[in-house]
């Protein structure tokens, strides 16, 4: 039998009504504040990715799913969003008529990781992004989007952590202090750490071998060698989360495992998904557009792991589960082909109704009506024909009524069905 991929899943009916609910309601958040839907494509040039997200970080190094296309052109199966929303901004020249956009974007991502619980190889991830302002304000309102987004998907045991990674200017006297303390702990490093000690010394702090973790544990804090610009910046974001009564923990360990980013970055983390703590993460990443060759723009934005946010939401999933409004259960065939006539014009008035197309025994129907859970049942066999009324039966109160079989019949029936009959 062939089976799907290692890391890879179905979403199956049952379980998916959970995840259009949560989509639903992410959808309606962003709308509210101005966010407007963007599609990017699956694939992209792999040097999309590879000078975006950074040469010597774990995404690019190892876990892009990279292969030549028919005529040798470097493809990549998109790892994230966030490049792919930029690339589309610049490529649109969306800058030259509005250059401040909010954008937001749902889709599958793919990254070879050893898969586990919370972790996939195809993976799901709800984006925003906001490009064209650098005020804080812009900041601490993306963070409230997305504590309001978990709060409203009952999702309690949840922490904001917040960082600054400062920017162009603060960064050298940083990545000099790093170096000398990566140069004395040499000999506890992981090849690639290793190597990433010339190449880009900031990553060796978001490795996640033990051995470098506990090498880097006294690292000095990028947070203690901002500038004024960064210190200042990262300062109101703080006011203003706490004007808007936004609990969160600076997290002077929290480096990101992208590049590009600057300044504010963030991750929601929670105690409930064990090692793959992080439910969604972001960040500012002002030099990005610019240095793809666009405008020279700030940019910010997060994206949260949808597949996460699943496995530890408070709603349940029985709350969203959809089920037929009508069964209608005909015994033989004149009964029948009247049943598939109202079952579709059902349907045509957006009401939800099934029917035993086999036409099986009334026994098996009701049985079948059960299964479904529909709401209301309609029967109808010979002596309801002969005696020209249907029995109308409301599976919650046991209550029956008749429903004439004439011309109007679809209209009695969905005045007795409609959602405030039950
Ligand atoms: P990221 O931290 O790489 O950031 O991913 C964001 C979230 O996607 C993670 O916090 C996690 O919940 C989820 N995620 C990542 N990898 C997997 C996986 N293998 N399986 C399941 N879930 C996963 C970014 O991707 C940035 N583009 C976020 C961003 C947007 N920054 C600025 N704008």
């Amino acid at each position: 039998m062939i089976q799907l991929i290692r890391g890879f899943k179905d979403i199956l009916p049952g379980e998916v009504e959970l995840w259009q609910e949560i989509e639903r309601i992410s959808r309606e958040l962003f709308e509210t504040f101005g966010f407007k839907e963007i599609r990017i494509p699956i694939m992209e040039n792999t040097e999309l990715f590879a000078r975006s997200i950074g040469e010597h970080t774990d995404i690019v190094e190892k876990e892009m799913y990279t292969f030549p296309d028919r005529k040798g052109d470097l493809i990549t199966l998109r790892p994230e969003a966030t490049a792919s929303v930029v690339r589309s901004y610049i490529q649109h020249k969306m800058y030259a008529v509005d250059p401040v956009r909010k954008f937001y974007t749902i889709g599958p991502m793919f990254r070879r990781e050893r898969p586990q619980k919370g972790r996939y190889r195809q993976f799901y991830q709800i984006n925003a992004e906001v490009i064209g302002v650098d005020a804080p304000y812009v900041d601490a309102q993306l963070i409230f989007i997305l504590a309001t987004l978990l709060d409203r998907l009952k999702i309690s045991d949840v922490a904001v952590h917040i960082n600054s990674l400062g920017c162009p200017e603060c960064r050298p006297a940083f990545r000099k202090a790093l170096t000398a303390l990566l140069e004395d702990k040499k000999e506890d490093l992981c090849a690639d750490c290793l190597r990433r000690s010339s190449t880009n010394p900031l990553r060796v702090l978001d490795c996640k071998v033990p051995a470098c973790r506990e090498a880097m544990a006294d690292a000095p804090p990028l947070l203690d060698y901002l500038c004024d610009g960064c210190a200042n910046h990262f300062a109101s974001v703080q006011r203003t989360l706490n004007g808007l009564g936004v609990p969160f923990v600076i997290d002077k360990q929290l480096v990101r495992g992208l590049d590009y980013y600057t300044r504010t970055t963030f991750e929601i983390q929670t105690g409930a998904l064990g090692a793959q703590s992080a439910v969604a993460g972001g960040g500012r990443y002002d030099g990005l557009i610019k240095m793809l060759d666009g405008p020279d723009m700030p940019a910010i934005g997060f994206a949260i792991g949808f597949d996460r946010l699943v496995e530890i939401v408070g709603l349940k999933q029985v709350d969203f589960e959809k089920t037929p409004r009508l069964f209608i259960a005909a015994l033989g065939e004149d009964c029948a082909e009247k049943a598939f006539d109202w079952v579709c014009r059902l349907g045509l008035a957006g009401i939800h109704a099934e029917m035993d197309m086999a036409v099986r025994s009334l026994k098996s129907q009701m049985k079948q009506a059960d299964r479904s859970r529909a709401a209301f049942v309609l029967i109808i066999g010979e002596s309801e024909l002969a005696s020209g009324n249907a029995i109308l039966r409301n599976m919650r109160t046991k209550a029956q009524s008749p429903i004439a079989i004439d011309a109007n019949t679809v209209k009695n029936v969905i005045a007795h069905i409609r959602p405030h009959a039950t």
